[in-house]
Formats: C-alpha cells, structure tokens, sequence
C-alpha cells in the first residue's frame, strides 16, 4: 500500500522514524505520468532500498514561459496504481504552493554554463536552473540515501551529478538505462502524439545512434566520418536541433571516440521535440 503525502512536514515525519531504524531511503523524481521508463527506476529502486519514495511534481521553475507547464498530463490517478503495484512506499505529490511558498523570491542554483549551454539547455535557458533547485529541495526534504534518474536525459543526469559533487550532497545517484519501446524508439511521455508514419521516421534516431556505436566498435575513432554515415540514415521532415558528441565529465565537446563519450541527438518531427543518446565506453 503506498502512501499518498501531499505536505512536506507528514514526509518528514515518516522519513524521520525511517532513519532512527537505520533503513536505506531511495528516492525517485519524477514529473507524473509514469510509463515504462519511470517503472524501471522504480523497480531499480525496490530492488536496492527498504523504502522507496517517488515523487510527482510538475516542477514550474523548469518550464519556460512558451513550454507545456499548463498543457502537462496530470495523472496521478493511475500514477498512484503504477506506484501501488510495485510497492512504493511513499508517493510524495506536493502541491506548487507547498513546494514554493514564496514563488517571487526563490533562492537560485545555477549549475555551470560550460553544463548549461549545449544541447537541451541551449533551447531552454533557466530549465536546468529550475531542474537544480527542484531536485536539490526533493533531496533535502526525502533525506535519500540514493536517487534514480534515467539516462534518456543525460544532460539532467550529468548536471545533478556536478551539483551534488560541488554542494557535497550526501547521496548516492544511479543512473538508468533508456528504457525503449518494441521498436526502439526511447519511451517518452511524448510518443503519444506522434502519427504512424512519424514514429516511423522516429525511428532513425536510434538507428542513428547505433550507427556510430557500430563504427566505433569496428575501429572508427574519427567523430566526424562517424557522424557524416550516421546522417546518411536521417528520415526526410526530421529536423535535427542537435547531434553532438561530449565528455561525460565537462560535457566538453569530443573530437575522438577514445574515452567515454555522450553522443545526444535532438529533433524536431511535426513540432514534437525527441531526445535520444547513448554513451559510448572507452
Ligand atoms: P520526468 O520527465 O518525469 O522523468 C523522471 C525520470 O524518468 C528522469 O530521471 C528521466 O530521465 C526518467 N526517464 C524518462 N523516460 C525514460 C526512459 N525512456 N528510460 C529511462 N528513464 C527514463 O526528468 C524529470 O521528470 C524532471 O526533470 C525531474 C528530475 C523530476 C525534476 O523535476
């Protein structure tokens, strides 16, 4: 039975007997309208922790002012089902207001520019801004001993990673494989809207990737050949945002595929933004 908690002073109730019994807190963020992606970091964290958390909160301070704050699923209905049947403890829903009471005069955490200006963040100027403040005050309020996020977005994951190692923060993080549909599209609240023939086109992202992963393994160490054959596979009408290669660790720009690199890729197909990526080990 999962318990639905709605105030930040009930969690902190709860989590404070928690910690008396010396029990290992996870915590999964999450923005609501689960799907298979969320499930794995849920099922992830089951298997590690003795209690689970996961958070629903469509976080204001991430959206710009043109984005789908207002137009975001709600859902929490059938989040709480998805919760119940994996044996989340706590769902944690607060409400805008409890989260931010003093809306106008926010404290701010900035995470470096050199991790801000590329790829999502180059679009969305303050998202990761609001991504760092959110997570920071979800971390603070669940006291976690680890959190869950997923790989599909690596630039979120690459970011809290810096926050936590700069702000000490004492906390585990695990990050999780894309989870993707039959097909291989990575799975997104945002598939929904894609018509039959532009999931099609969707497709050639992954296959994009794949592409290079393939080279790579066959000895291609050059990114730019190995980007110049992967773009041989991009669907007509897919509009690419961006298709970049970067260090794990600065988000710096990567000319060699000889230590570990993220290779992202951003399109837009009929106004429905797609991110996918993949890491390539050295
Ligand atoms: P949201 O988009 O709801 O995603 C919650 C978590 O699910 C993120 O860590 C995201 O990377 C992960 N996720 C989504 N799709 C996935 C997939 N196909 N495979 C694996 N993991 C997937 O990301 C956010 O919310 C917010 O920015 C948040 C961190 C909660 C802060 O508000």
């Amino acid at each position: 039975m999962s318990l639905l908690i709605n105030h930040i002073s009930d969690i902190e109730k709860q989590i404070s007997q928690w910690k008396k019994q010396g029990l290992k807190i996870g915590l999964v963020p999450t923005m609501g309208a689960l799907h298979i992606g969320h499930e794995s970091l849920i099922k992830k964290a089951r298997e590690t922790c003795d209690k689970v958390i996961v958070s629903i909160f469509i976080n204001p301070t991430q959206f710009g002012p043109n984005e789908d704050f207002d137009k975001y699923p709600r859902t929490l209905e059938k989040d709480a089902e998805l919760c119940k049947a994996h044996g989340v403890d706590i769902i944690f829903a607060p409400s805008v207001s409890e989260m931010y009471p003093d809306m106008d005069n926010l404290t701010k955490i900035v995470p470096p520019q050199s991790f801000q200006d590329k790829l999502c963040g180059k679009s969305r100027s303050g998202h990761f801004d609001g991504v760092a403040l959110v997570v920071t005050k979800l971390f603070n309020i669940t006291q976690a001993d680890v959190a869950f996020f997923g790989l599909k977005d690596a630039q979120q994951f690459f970011i809290i990673k810096k926050l936590v190692k700069d702000l000490n923060i004492s906390i585990e993080l695990v990050g999780c494989p894309i989870v993707r549909d039959f097909d291989g599209l990575a799975m997104s609240s945002r598939n929904i809207y894609l018509t039959p023939e532009n999931r099609q086109k969707a497709l050639c992202l992954n296959k994009m990737l794949k592409k290079i992963q393939e080279l790579y393994i066959k000895g291609e160490k050059n990114v730019q050949n190995a980007k110049k054959e992967a773009l041989k596979l991009l669907e007509n009408g897919v509009n690419i945002e961006y298709f970049e290669c970067l260090s794990t660790d600065t988000l710096n720009p990567k000319s060699d595929l000889e230590s570990e690199i993220l290779i992202a890729i951003a399109v837009k197909l009929n106004n429905i933004r797609l991110i996918d990526n993949i890491i390539l080990e050295k």
